[in-house]
């Protein structure tokens, strides 16, 4: 890492960040003091505020990058024994606080058929429809560890929010920025712990993106369970087969490819690598060290734990 770098404030760090960022993600849009993305505008979260509520609602739960299409597609194949057919993931399990800019991904969450699913990038304290132990709703919330999160995101924000005139963006820089949460969802660490907690909560499932990973079988059965699916053998192998990372990517209904007309040409498709341990490929020693001092401060007395990969 370049000690211009890596001793650039929190300020200067985002000042030279937004620079290579499209016009819209230059100004600082937050939600009660959380950064969010500029679609995630006061009348989104109202609209989802207002919606009123089901027990047979399920809500994905994330820090960006950790799983959340992955989980959105495995509860939404569940209700459907498997049977796909040909919605958009996007629409059929919409991103409840958000106006996406593409009116591809346009849903009007009030008249979604139940049995409903939706995902949502928020803290606990901030779900869109009130806290989770305030609803009859129930919430899955899967985890990745932090140094394969930065990894994706940081072709996340190649793909999505540099502009297509800049050159690329530096891995240096966004690490610290990420470091810092000067990206949309803020810091990581305070993200993961404001759920941690309420994982043993009766509507909570907190999930592992590398124990998905390690043993998709199980993580699809739990939460076939959790949200009171009676679903069989045969189903849950179609499950399995349906929402491994080489069906995803080819499925365009879930690859997110109809995103692809503004996305930065030559920038690595959203289904990526979805792999655990990427991350050897991209952080520093150093960096890599400076997130487990962080692990270790932040997680202390926590009991959490994350898995890096061999
Ligand atoms: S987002 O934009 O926040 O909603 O992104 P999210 O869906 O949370 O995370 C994207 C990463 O998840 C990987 N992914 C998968 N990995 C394994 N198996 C399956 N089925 C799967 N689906 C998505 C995706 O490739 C991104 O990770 P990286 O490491 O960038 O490949």
């Amino acid at each position: 890492m370049s000690m211009a770098t890596l001793q650039l404030s929190k300020e200067d760090a985002w000042e030279a960040f937004k620079q290579v960022l499209i016009p819209q993600c230059q100004n600082i849009t937050t939600h009660a003091g959380l950064r969010v993305p500029f679609f995630v505008t006061p009348e989104s979260i109202a609209e989802a505020a207002s919606l009123p509520l089901d027990p047979s609602d399920v809500w994905i739960a994330t820090y960006a990058k950790a799983g959340t299409t992955w989980t959105q597609n495995i509860v939404k194949l569940i209700r459907s024994k498997g049977e796909k057919d040909g919605v958009l993931l996007m629409k059929s399990v919409p991103w409840a606080e958000a106006k996406h800019p593409s009116t591809l991904f346009k849903v009007n969450l009030s008249t979604l058929p139940k049995p409903r699913a939706f995902k949502s990038h928020m803290p606990y304290e901030l779900m869109p429809c009130g806290k989770p132990n305030t609803t009859p709703c129930k919430y899955i919330y899967v985890a990745r560890n932090p140094k394969d999160v930065a990894t994706s995101y940081f072709f996340h924000h190649i793909r999505m929010t540099v502009r297509k005139d800049a050159t690329t963006l530096d891995w240096d820089l966004f690490f610290r920025n990420f470091i810092y949460g000067n990206v949309d969802f803020g810091d990581f660490f305070d993200h993961v712990l404001s759920w941690w907690p309420h994982r043993n909560d009766d509507n909570v499932l907190f999930l592992m993106f590398e124990d998905m990973k390690k043993d998709p079988r199980t993580a699809i059965t739990r939460i076939a369970t959790f949200i009171g699916a009676d679903i069989s053998d045969e189903v849950i192998d179609k499950v399995v087969a349906e929402t491994s990372f080489d069906s995803m990517k080819k499925d365009e209904t879930a690859n997110y490819s109809a995103l692809n007309f503004i996305a930065k040409p030559g920038s690595t498709a959203f289904m990526r690598k979805g792999e655990v341990g990427d991350w050897r490929n991209h952080l520093t020693p150093e960096q890599s060290a400076e997130i487990d001092q962080l692990c270790q401060e932040k997680l202390k007395d926590t009991g959490l734990l994350f898995d890096f990969g061999e």
